[in-house]
């Protein structure tokens, strides 16, 4: 089947890496469904869509952590489309702050959206896949579902949650002997999106995007490119691919080398933030962007600087090792 012949459904196609995800598979002329709460946002995703190849789009303003609107989601598409060839499970909030210092209704309520809008996405795309003999889910996480952060412990607990669900799955698949349905996770680094000014933040200090950041198109690109080429996981960015290696041959210098990093990088050590819910509870007001404003070339510079510095961690540690074990 032809890519342009694809349906696709992508959740939080209102803001950044969903909304950047929207675009790249219309460009590619497929039909696309956009999913998130802000109908104003979608109609823009869905306007920026249509100009390329004349892409079908169908908006359709959902709340991710309500099983029947998820529900209602898919069988719109199908009701319009007649298919779902890709599911992309993508919405997702965070919440910053110290462990005993974000609300319980926060807490909660990132482990709602991050992992039972995932898991309401995977049992609505599922059985449209099984009855069409084929179709990709393919689940947004993070390197932090590799490497756990400080200060954002739902979003880290979600991210590990989301790993474990697209384990488990394709386990169930293969052991059903389901051949045509591809399950894949996407571990992003740190992407240029309205994320991190949309979080919930009781730190104290403004949230900042830790660098090294990259583009959410490039993401984008990661995403369309399973579908041609399903794979278990990808990672996204040459820091997380560094750090992931990093944490599978040496978890406690990658969680030593995220801990300093996040509290040296990720909240501002100048700019105090006062508490908020973030766009949590309530979606953020406006037409939403597919950028947050953290790319540009100072952040380049710092990519590499952050990159070197990781990599450079890494082999400090195995130099440690080998003089230990000489
Ligand atoms: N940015 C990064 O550095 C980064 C790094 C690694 C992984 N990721 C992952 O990439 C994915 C996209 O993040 P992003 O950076 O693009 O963030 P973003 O710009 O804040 O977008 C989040 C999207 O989720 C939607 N959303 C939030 N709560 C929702 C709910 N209850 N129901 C439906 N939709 C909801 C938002 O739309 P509404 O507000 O309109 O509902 C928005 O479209 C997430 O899974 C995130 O964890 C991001």
């Amino acid at each position: 089947m032809r890519l342009r012949d694809h349906v696709v459904v992508v959740t939080g196609a209102s803001s950044g890496i969903g909304r950047a995800t929207a675009e790249a598979f219309a460009r590619k002329g497929c039909a696309v469904v956009l999913a998130a709460r802000r109908e104003e946002a979608l109609e823009a995703t869905a306007q920026e869509c249509g100009k390329h190849r004349g892409a079908r789009t169908l908006v359709v303003p959902t709340d991710t952590t309500d099983v029947g609107a998820v529900e209602e989601l898919a069988a719109r598409a199908v009701r319009e489309f007649g298919r779902i060839d890709v599911w992309v499970n993508n919405a997702a909030v965070n919440a910053f702050g110290r462990f005993e210092d974000v609300p319980i209704e926060d807490f909660r309520k990132v482990l709602d959206v991050n992992v039972m809008g995932y898991v309401y996405g995977a049992r609505a795309a599922l059985p449209v896949m099984r009855a069409q003999g084929r179709g990709t889910l393919i689940n947004i996480s993070s390197v932090a579902g590799a490497v756990a952060q400080p200060y954002s412990h739902p979003y880290s607990m979600s991210k590990h949650a989301v790993q474990g669900l697209g384990s488990s799955l394709r386990q169930q698949l293969r052991v059903e002997g389901v051949k045509g349905i591809h399950v894949c996770t996407v571990m992003p680094a740190t992407i240029d999106t309205p994320h991190f000014e949309q979080a919930a933040n009781f730190t104290g200090r403004r949230v900042l995007a830790m660098p090294p950041v990259y583009s959410p198109e490039r993401v984008a690109h990661a995403v369309v490119d399973l579908v041609r080429h399903p794979r278990r996981e990808v990672v996204v960015g040459p820091a997380g691919k560094a750090l992931v290696r990093q944490a599978r041959r040496s978890p406690a210098v990658a969680e030593r080398a995220m801990a300093r990093q996040t509290d040296k990088t990720h909240l501002s050590h100048d700019e105090a933030a006062p508490a908020t819910h973030g766009a949590l509870h309530v979606p953020a007001s406006g037409e939403g962007a597919v950028h947050g404003g953290w790319g540009g070339r100072r952040r380049t510079a710092l990519r590499r600087t952050a990159t070197v510095a990781l990599v450079g961690a890494g082999v400090a540690a195995a130099g440690r090792r080998i003089g230990r074990t000489a």
